[in-house]
């Protein structure tokens, strides 16, 4: 349906920039936000569609900047500090350098033993730069890191982020939309100041279908309205609901990106996605246990979500198994049976099995398992073991 809904959004080719030239568009685009927004706790959030995470983490850093550290009457914006912890997506130091901020102003702190942002070093970082003289502007909090899902703890994060006057932005664009089956895994996600969700990762939309979402959409014309009054006095500009898109975030011709989503959610209803994320999920937790009985398998991490971590160690020597594992993942993946991609943790190569496809079946966590054992067996011959 998703798939229909892009097909059709292309044939309607319809610009959806602001209600004044696309009302049904817009009103449904605003109506599937909040109504997301709503499904995943954050009531009252607003926001629009977007290319993806990497997009939405942009443009939550980018109402950051200007929240935190808006340029003076000269016009010059001073930079400032992000936190967040070493397990943060990439696209994130990518948000800070293209936001100017220059790349040393990203601290990656240390994570817990579930691979969680620890509070106590977040507050102590702050302080430090306090006492430095620089300014502490926006924390990043992971709901779902990419290598292992874990879930920071959100709430810890908020009372930090609230004591210190930092803008919480939390990058749930591959696990936040788990919140629709597993609420309590996402305690504290509606004190964010902004947040990312990815609806082609955990919502099964063809690709191109992000979503930023933010409590106060007068923060987000801050940073991307450059119109003003003029909009104001020529009227036109604004949205009967608000803001026009283009005022409140980075692009102005912009896709009908809703139509796919909206079409999905009214045909399958919500609560088939919610089954469909809870699948993945028991999926994910049934791969590790079978990893952890099997003694040719390495089980490295896993988080609360649905990405596990390990390795194939068979007959393999401890120090050559990062090597075995880089040179087994393109040859499993070759097969065609499993498509596994990869992650460093603690330092070792691991093979990343995540689970975020509606067509999964719990016998394809067996597949996965069978077929790491024969590629990792058929290397090892290879080679000689
Ligand atoms: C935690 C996290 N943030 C951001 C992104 C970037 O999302 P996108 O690929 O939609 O730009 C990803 C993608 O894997 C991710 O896992």
């Amino acid at each position: 349906v998703g798939a229909l809904g892009d097909f059709l959004a292309s044939v309607l080719n319809q610009n959806t920039t602001a209600w004044r030239s696309s009302p049904a568009a817009v009103s449904l685009e605003r109506a599937l936000v909040r109504e997301l927004a709503r499904a995943v706790g954050c009531e009252g959030f607003s926001g629009s569609l977007c290319g993806g995470g990497s997009a939405a983490n942009l443009m939550g850093l980018a109402l950051a900047r200007e929240a935190r550290a808006p340029a003076n009457e000269d016009g010059v914006q001073p930079g400032g500090v992000v936190y967040a912890s070493s397990e943060v997506h990439m696209s994130i130091p990518k948000a800070v350098a293209l936001l100017g901020l220059g790349r040393k102003a990203l601290r990656l702190l240390p994570v817990d033993a579930q691979l969680r942002l620890e509070p106590g070093a977040l507050a102590r970082a702050v302080e430090e730069d306090l006492r430095a003289g620089r300014r502490p502007l926006a924390v990043v909090a992971s709901a779902g890191t990419v290598n292992t899902g874990a879930v920071d703890p959100l709430d810890a994060v908020a009372d930090v982020a609230r004591d210190n006057g930092l803008w919480l932005h939390v990058d749930g664009a591959y696990g936040g939309l788990a919140a629709l089956a597993r609420p309590e895994l996402f305690r504290g996600l509606e004190r964010a100041d902004s947040l990312s969700l990815d609806a082609h990762k955990w919502l099964h939309q063809p690709v191109d279908c992000g979503l930023f979402l933010f409590k106060d959409a007068g923060r987000a014309c801050a940073a991307f309205s450059f119109a003003g009054d003029y909009a104001r006095v020529l009227g036109g500009a604004g949205d009967v609901e608000g803001f026009a898109f283009f005022d409140e975030s980075l692009e102005l011709s912009r896709r009908f990106r809703a139509l796919k989503l909206w079409l999905s959610l009214r045909y399958h209803g919500l609560a088939a996605f919610r089954e469909a994320i809870g699948r993945d999920l028991a999926n994910a937790q049934a791969l590790g246990e079978a990893i952890r009985q099997e003694p040719r398998l390495r089980h490295i991490g896993q988080g609360v979500l649905s990405a596990v971590c390990f390795q194939y160690a068979g007959g393999v020597p401890e120090a050559e198994r990062d090597a075995f594992n880089a040179a087994l993942m393109p040859r499993l993946n070759a097969r065609g049976r499993v498509y596994l991609s990869n992650a460093t943790l603690e330092g070792r190569f691991c093979l990343r099995a995540c689970f975020v496809n509606h067509r999964t079946r719990s016998e394809d966590v067996r597949t996965v398992v069978d077929e790491v054992l024969a590629a990792g067996a058929a290397l090892e011959a290879e080679r000689g073991g």
